[in-house]
């Protein structure tokens, strides 16, 4: 993970590199730092935790200078420290890093016997000290970046600086993103466009292997086998006030607060009337079977993806987690289409997923949120989730609209394979048009949930249980109240309740019961009697014909709109999304920068 920034400027970068920083707090925030040269001379700053020290730091200890990198940085190898804080200095050189050098050990080694002095922990130091090397031994510093660039294995975007150069900067990227980007006779480099928003909205992304060498005038990007290539300018439409928390309190809350306008823009955009506009051709009464792949949040978004296809659309599907694909070298068979989901589309694990399926897969489908990202682009179609900007570390906002994606697909798919007629689908997007009302509405149920949460954020364990569509909605549930609140949470299908979880019930394990009044209501009612006759203390999740039938014995109830059954999953996140959040506020943890977590999670 971590984040990259890079600013050959006209006015003093110190500043423009701590905003760009706060911009890419959210791929890493374990500690951060910046280096400039100023009057030829190359100095940097480093401070452990939130960037907000850094900032602090350099008010006593100013560090001027046109010219400058900048890190914030979530730690791989070597502990959270200001020695392994990023940007890395070896005599001459300056060093930023996003990724994982894998041969660092074997060139430690190296470097150990000629002499070199190792002054931390990680894999990046490798890369300044041995640039360093190659710069005593005579080479100028462009040459003796590449140098070290050639002998760098694993994934990496870097940017260099050097001592005495106040007008150049050089940068690589191989496995993990970088833009750089074009102003008025200055040039930055970023891990990705939102942290340069602020400056530019005219990007150049660097592809596989490519490097750079960059003045204030000039751009030359050579391949991976040193031949100069031209990368095309684009412009991207980032809306840089929107990376603020418009008075709300955490990122989080307004991510949640967004979600039916969000979810509204991605309608507008994928329907056409009662027609499903994909912007691609993809017609599934030709694919046999969907394999679906992702990580987190966007993997249990896929298993309820899965309910959606198989059931409505006849269409088998596999979802699986991009780890575990990824090494299985699971095959193919002829007739399968592959779909990655990816908010932030840099995932390492799903790209290298994708990349196996390459080739493979009859074709290569993703649904992302960022358009311009490397799971985005190696895709034969890719499909925005319009979710808007996500900086909140809990994927909420971007759940929901992946969910909303993947049901415009199977009810495509559905229709396509002759499981469903123009009528019903037309009966069903109206439902669909209707949600963003309705989520509204659950908006409302706030002070409920809340009052729960506080009630769950004194529990040490908590189970989340759901049948059919609500299992993967109670897997979400589980995840997003351990990641932010760090509540020990587990989630099952309720029907393997009895089959080993039903032991840990007592009173002082809540049991989070997500279950509208459908047609496995009944199931979950007598599974929730089972926790219950323990001693184990409900709290249901429902609708108003749910909270009718499930008598009074439950502890609590939550009590949302009713919705078609089809819908429930999208309307469902939102209860499971509040209660994590109000749980981490009432634990006093930090909501949107939880513990050794990032955002952006580019090593495997
Ligand atoms: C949890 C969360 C993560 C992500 C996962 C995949 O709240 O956000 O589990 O869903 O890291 O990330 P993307 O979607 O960017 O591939």
């Amino acid at each position: 993970m971590c984040g990259i920034v890079g600013v050959l400027g006209t006015h003093e970068v110190s500043p423009v590199l701590l905003e760009a920083l706060r911009r890419l707090e959210y791929r890493g925030y374990d500690s951060a730092g910046i280096a400039t040269v100023n009057d030829g001379h190359l100095d940097r700053r480093r401070a452990v935790g939130k960037l907000v020290n850094l900032s602090d730091l350099l008010v006593h200890e100013p560090l001027p200078g046109k010219s400058g990198i900048g890190h914030t940085r979530w730690a791989t190898h070597g502990a959270p420290t200001t020695g392994n804080a990023h940007p890395h200095k070896a005599g001459p050189v300056a060093v930023v890093h996003n990724g994982i050098i894998e041969n660092y050990r074997a060139l430690r080694e190296e470097l150990h016997a000629s002499g070199a002095r190792f002054a931390t922990e990680t894999d990046t130091e490798t890369v300044a000290l041995l640039t360093e090397r190659h710069m005593a031994e005579g080479l100028a510093p462009v040459a003796a970046a590449m140098k070290t660039i050639d002998r760098l294995e694993g994934a990496f975007a870097l940017a260099f600086l050097f001592d005495g150069e106040e007008d150049l900067m050089v940068a690589a990227r191989k496995g993990s993103p970088l833009a750089i980007g074009h102003g008025e006779g200055e040039v930055y480099v970023g891990s990705d466009a939102i942290a340069l928003a602020p400056l530019t909205d005219t990007i150049t992304y660097l592809e596989e292997g490519d490097r750079a060498v960059l003045t204030r005038t000039s751009i030359e990007i050579r391949d991976e086998a040193g031949q100069i290539v031209q990368r095309h300018a684009k412009r991207v439409s980032i809306d840089a006030a929107r990376v603020d928390k418009s008075g709300y309190k955490h990122f989080m809350a307004k991510e949640i607060a967004e979600q039916p306008s969000v979810l509204a823009d991605a309608l507008r955009a994928y329907l056409d009337g009662d027609t499903i506009r994909l912007g691609a051709d993809i017609d599934f009464a030709r694919i046999e079977r969907l394999t679906m792949v992702a990580c987190g949040t966007a993997y249990y978004a896929c298993l309820t993806a899965k309910y959606w296809f198989e059931t409505l659309a006849g269409l088998p599907v596999e979802a699986d987690i991009a780890s575990e694909f990824r090494y299985r070298e699971p095959p193919l068979t002829p007739g399968t289409a592959a779909l990655f989901v990816s908010q932030s589309g840099e995932t390492a694990d799903t790209l290298a997923a994708l990349r196996y399926c390459k080739g493979r897969a009859d074709r290569v489908l993703s649904v992302v949120n960022v358009a311009e990202s490397s799971i985005a682009r190696e895709s034969d179609v890719a499909l925005p989730i319009h979710a808007g900007v996500e900086i909140g570390v809990a994927s909420t906002k971007a759940f929901t609209c992946q969910l909303n994606v993947l049901l415009l697909l199977a009810l495509k798919a559905a229709v396509d394979r002759g499981r469903m007629t123009e009528a019903e689908l037309a009966a069903t997007l109206g439902e669909l048009r209707g949600l963003p009302g309705v989520i509204n509405a659950a908006l409302d149920r706030d002070e409920t949930v809340a009052m729960a949460a506080r009630a769950i954020a004194e529990a040490r364990d908590v189970l989340f249980l759901g049948r059919g569509l609500m299992y993967p909605l109670a897997l979400e549930g589980a995840l997003k109240l351990k990641e932010i609140s760090y509540v020990h949470a587990e989630a099952y299908a309720s029907g393997e309740l009895k089959h080993g979880p039903i032991a840990l019930i007592d009173k002082t394990v809540p049991v989070v019961v997500m279950a509208p009044r459908d047609r496995l209501f009944d199931k979950t009612v007598s599974n929730m009697q089972e926790v219950m006759a323990r001693g184990g203390r409900v709290l249901l999740i429902t609708d108003a014909a749910g909270a009718a039938e499930a008598g009074g014995d439950v502890w609590r109830t939550i009590v949302l709109p009713e919705v078609a059954p089809v819908l429930t999953p999208i309307l469902y996140a939102l209860p499971a999304q509040l209660l994590a959040y109000h749980a981490a506020v009432a634990k006093g943890t930090d909501v949107d920068q939880p513990r050794n977590l990032a955002k952006s999670v580019t090593v495997e």
